[in-house]
This record gives C-alpha cells, structure tokens and sequence, in this order.
C-alpha cells in the first residue's frame, strides 16, 4: 500500500506528522513517501506542484495532504501560488468526487456557535464536485470589454461549465452515499439564475429515477446556506459544484464548532484518492506546536477504509480519537473549561497510546 505524503505548508507538517505517527502505530505494510507541494516546493523548485511530487501521488494508492498557502505568496502569479498544488492533483488525478462530513462529537457540542440542540447528533455528509465548475471552465482571464456600461475598459471573467457526464458520476456517487445513511440528497444548485445549475438539476433529476429509495430535494444556494444554520440536523447528503461546496462545506464544518476535527476524501473513478483535513495552512499559528492534528488524523482512517482496504484499521483510529477526547485532551481550538489543554505532539501521541489499548 503505497501512500504520498505531501504535508504541504504553515500548520500542514505538524499535523501531517502526527497522522504519519499514528499510520505507524497500526503496523500494516504501508509505503509512505513523502514530498515537498504547495509554497514548501516553490521555495525547493520554483513550482508548487513540482514534476517529481505529482509523479510520486498518482503512482501512490493514496495522498496523504497537509495543507498549503501562506500570505506571502498573495502576490506572486497565479500558476506559482501554493494554491495551484491542490487544484492540479485534483485535476491530473480526475478526483472528481469530494466527501466533507460534518460530524458533531458529543463531547464538543459546547464548542459550536451554535444552540447545543441544533447540533447534538449532527451528522450531514458535503459531496462536492471536484474538477468542474467556474473553477476550471475555460476561457477565463482579462480583456478590454467590448460591451456593457464600460466598454473599453479592463474586464476579467472565468466560466462556469459543467457536461453531463461530470454531473452525472457526481449524482451516482451522492446518491449510493445516501442508500447508506438516511436516504436523503438534497442537490443545491442556482438553477433559478444560472444555466449551468439548471442543468445540474435536470440532470441529478434524471439520474434520480435510478434510486428510487432516496428521496431528492433540490435547493437554492442562498437557501441552503440558510438552511444550514437554521436546521442543519434537516440535511442528510447533500451534493453540489465544486464553486457551491466550497463555500457550504466550510459553513458545514464550522456548525460542529471546530474545523479542527473534520477530515476529507477526494476520489476518482479508479478508487485512489487524496485525504485532506477540511481546514486550511493557518499559517497565524503555524509552528506553534498547537494545531489540532485530530483532522487529519481522521483523514488518514478514511485513507484505510476507502483507499487501502482497510476498514478494521480506520475503525481503530476512529476509536482512538473517541477515546481521547473522552479522556479530556483538547488542543487550544476545542479547549473549554474543565478539559486538558494539549498541544499537537500531545494529542498525535495520546492516539497513538489510545490505539495501543
Ligand atoms: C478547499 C480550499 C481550496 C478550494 C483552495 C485552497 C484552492 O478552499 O479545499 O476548500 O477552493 O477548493
Ligand atoms: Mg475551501
């Protein structure tokens, strides 16, 4: 089984170490190999996505993906920013299909924002399409504008696109991920405005007929966004563009009270995949030593279960995390009163030691 490690920038190494000291713990043959993304290989090579890294993830069953940015390299051109590392794994690897849960634990309802009985028990699953969208629909750039109210100025514009076929395989996937939850899609779209997500919604419609055991709701953006603090424990599975779910699934993530905590899983057709904690570099408390590493930790286990085969070792490391939040350990994000504030190393070594018993 062979792994990637690509622990990417800011609080990314730190957590990534963790993960790669408890995938250690589990003794199984795992491969692990690590390489340098995102601004950490801009600064070895010039690129954020050097030839040698992508080489190395898409001969890998599995990436394992810290984070990557940093605010200083906000200036530079767009095809050298850290940024570009994801978006071109996501692509040359075709991982279209992109899982954010939103689990809330029991033992951190306190630490959402939100009323303790919205979220108690939350458990909504982000499907996000992966490679389409205004993200990498072409043309995109600049020009003098030709029409409009200022014709002859500088104009910028991307495009939003997406072909059935990418809708479709996107729909399949939400809607086999229902049949083993609570049997509910809700694909949110803009179709009351936008063309593209009229589409998206005829054609999630029409791949619909193939499950008739789940129902399908289909939702406005804005209103979803609603929704979602309004009665988020409403949503079961929930699919949409890449543009749409970028945006709902940080939304998503922040009801549980901590980003921290929360893994992801982006696949392709052929079952590799890139594992990722849902948050982001965070460079203002990079090398701290107190980033919460248990998101990435968590990462890892759907590594084993969707990637490697390896249902009986996720179930292990997700066990192991249980255990020591009911212990009381808390890095400084899910820390509240009456718990033990822990850092990084800590709360990766207290999964290991978890594991062990
Ligand atoms: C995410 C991130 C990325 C995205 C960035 C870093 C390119 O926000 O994974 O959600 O927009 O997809
Ligand atoms: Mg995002």
């Amino acid at each position: 089984m062979k792994i990637a490690v690509l622990p990417g920038d800011g609080i990314g190494t730190e957590i990534v170490a963790e993960a790669v000291k408890v995938l250690h713990a589990l003794k199984l043959p795992l491969e692990m190999q690590e390489a340098p993304v995102g601004g950490a290989a801009y600064e070895l090579h010039g690129h954020p996505l050097p030839p040698a890294t992508l080489e190395l993830a898409m001969a890998s069953d599995a990436v394992l993906f810290g984070a990557v940015g940093d605010w200083k390299y906000d200036k530079l051109d767009r095809p050298l920013r850290p940024e570009q590392a994801i978006l071109g794994l996501r692509k040359h690897m075709g991982l279209f299909a992109n899982f954010r849960p939103a689990i809330c634990y029991e033992q951190l309802v306190g630490a959402s924002s939100l009323k303790p009985e919205l979220i108690a028990g939350l458990d909504i699953l982000i499907i996000r399409e992966l490679t389409g969208d205004i993200y990498f629909g072409q043309p995109r750039g600049r020009r003098t504008a030709t029409d409009g109210h200022f014709p002859g100025a500088e104009e910028a514009f991307d495009t939003m696109r997406y072909s059935k076929p990418e809708i479709e395989r996107i729909a399949h996937v939400a809607f086999q991920a229902a049949q083993k939850r609570n049997k509910k899609v809700t694909s949110v779209d803009k179709a009351n405005v936008l063309e593209t997500f009229q589409f998206w919604k005829d054609v999630v419609t029409e791949v619909h007929a193939q499950y008739p055991d789940v129902e399908l709701q289909h939702m406005y953006v804005d209103n979803a966004a609603m929704q979602l603090v309004k009665a988020p424990k409403a949503f079961d599975v929930v699919v949409t563009g890449n543009m749409f779910g970028d945006i709902l699934s940080d939304e998503a993530s922040m009801l549980t009270g901590s980003i921290g905590m929360l893994p992801s899983a982006s696949l392709n057709a052929k079952g590799q995949g890139l594992y990722e904690p849902s948050h982001g570099s965070a460079p203002d408390i990079a090398g701290k030593g107190i980033a919460n590493p248990l998101a990435t930790i968590l990462s890892a286990a759907m590594m084993l279960r969707f990637s490697l085969g390896q249902p009986a070792a996720a179930d292990r490391i997700e066990a192991a995390v249980q255990k020591v939040l009911a212990q009381g350990l808390r890095t400084p994000d899910i820390y509240s009163e009456g718990t033990t504030k822990v850092g990084t190393a800590a709360m990766g070594d207290a999964v290991v030691k978890a594991l062990a018993s």
